[in-house]
């Protein structure tokens, strides 16, 4: 059995990483930068942070913010357009998932024109060139998007958001800087964080997790439940813990994949325009639940993880619940709600398919039936 590992060149961390920027652009012989962020970082002085080192070093570059969350494929063709004029040589993604996937899928498409339609990017999609350099400066601790080898484009014709796979795409440079976080309302907090959390405990249990991802996710997990609630609370060590937090799950679940949450998730996204990290999280203890039985003693490491006290002396079935009950209390202190109100009955056959047809089905350690799918997104109507 071989296993692969792929990470960032180089990655930065901590409290005023951003100012590696400026080096590293000028180290790497950069001569034009495309900035990929959205409108909302703009308008809070959050992209600021970093066009102010690039214009205080007189680095010339060029802003594209026509990137809405859950990122369309127009968002990344109009991009892959502006690119073209702008003259630029390389990419600075400043955002949450949602800019960094469209940088990755425009970085793609500059360097393998024959996927310009975008959906042809679906799945493991076989480009040949890697994509043009990315420096991925996260607003969000959730998606690891600066890490991973995916990125996630909505089709809005179609109603479905789909992955795209590609070790092509991985930004070259992650610049990891908690105070580029501050900024985040508590909601917003809460829900990539509890994303994080989706990533890390999915991660654990998929079907491809291996001894170095383990590592990776366990520890992933130890740090979102010291330090989710402090985030939402905004405190430096809580911003501190998450920034961190998020990317050691992101090294761990971009390398073996994730299960039916995410799967779930992205058709609750694609149907209903939810935002990706509170819909990860209101699945999370429902699937925990679904999973739990095929999951050896997994939960166990996860409760130990959550900081749940004497697991040692547990049952099977008395760890899997305090697994579940820890995820359940950290979703709920963070004010994650447990319903939506939007999902309709008759869409409920259409949600089922979407999700079992999604790429991050494949890793759920359970299979599932469309009427067990059915009746999890149920668990949010009722
Ligand atoms: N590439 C991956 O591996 C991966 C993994 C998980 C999810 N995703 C995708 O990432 C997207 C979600 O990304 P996200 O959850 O990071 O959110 P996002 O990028 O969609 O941003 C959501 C909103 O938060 C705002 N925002 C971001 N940072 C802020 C800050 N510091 N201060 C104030 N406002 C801020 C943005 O302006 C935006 O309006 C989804 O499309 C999801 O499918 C990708
Ligand atoms: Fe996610």
């Amino acid at each position: 059995m071989v296993n692969r590992i792929v990470l960032n060149k180089i990655s930065y961390h901590g409290k005023g990483a951003i100012k590696e920027i400026v080096g590293e652009i000028n180290n790497q012989g950069y001569k034009k930068v495309f900035v990929a962020t959205d409108p909302d970082l703009i308008k809070f002085n959050v992209s600021t942070k970093v066009t102010d080192l690039l214009d205080q070093n007189s680095i010339a570059y060029e802003v594209y913010s026509d990137i809405k969350p859950n990122p369309t494929i127009e968002n990344v063709q109009n991009g892959v357009e502006a690119f073209k004029k702008s003259g630029a040589d390389c990419i600075v993604a400043i955002g949450g998932g949602s800019s960094i996937d469209t940088s990755k899928a425009i970085g793609i498409i500059i360097a393998n024109p024959e996927f310009e339609d975008v959906r042809s990017l679906e799945g493991e999609a076989e480009t040949k060139n890697a994509s043009v350099p990315i420096i991925a400066v996260p607003t969000t601790a959730g998606t690891a998007a600066e890490v991973t080898i995916n990125y996630v484009i909505t089709d809005t014709e179609k109603e479905r958001k789909f992955v795209c796979a590609d070790p092509n795409d991985i930004p070259l440079i992650a610049v990891v800087d908690p105070d580029m976080m501050s900024s985040m309302p508590k909601g917003l907090t809460a829900a990539t964080g509890m994303d994080a959390l989706t990533h890390a405990i999915e991660g654990y249990i998929t079907k491809g997790a291996w001894e170095m991802t383990d590592m990776f996710h366990l520890e992933a997990i130890r740090l979102i439940s010291e330090n989710l609630r402090g985030a939402v609370n905004n405190e430096q060590k809580g911003r501190e813990g998450m920034a961190l937090a998020q990317y050691i799950a992101g090294m761990g679940f971009s390398n073996v994949g994730l299960g039916i949450d995410h799967s779930m998730a992205h058709t609750l996204s694609a149907h209903y325009d939810v935002a990706h990290g509170v819909a990860c999280a209101m699945f999370l203890p429902i699937v925990m639940e679904f999973n739990r039985d095929y999951t050896g003693e997994r939960y166990k490491e996860i409760a130990r993880a959550m900081g749940v006290d004497g697991v040692d002396q547990m049952k099977q079935d008395q760890y899997r619940q305090a697994a579940i009950d820890a995820v359940e209390k950290l979703s709920i202190d963070v004010g994650i709600p447990t319903k939506l109100d939007k999902i309709k009955e008759e869409d409920l056959d259409t949600l089922a398919t979407d999700a079992l047809n999604d790429a991050c089905y494949g890793g759920n350690p359970r299979e599932a039936t469309k009427e067990e799918v059915i009746a999890m997104f149920r668990k949010l109507m009722d």
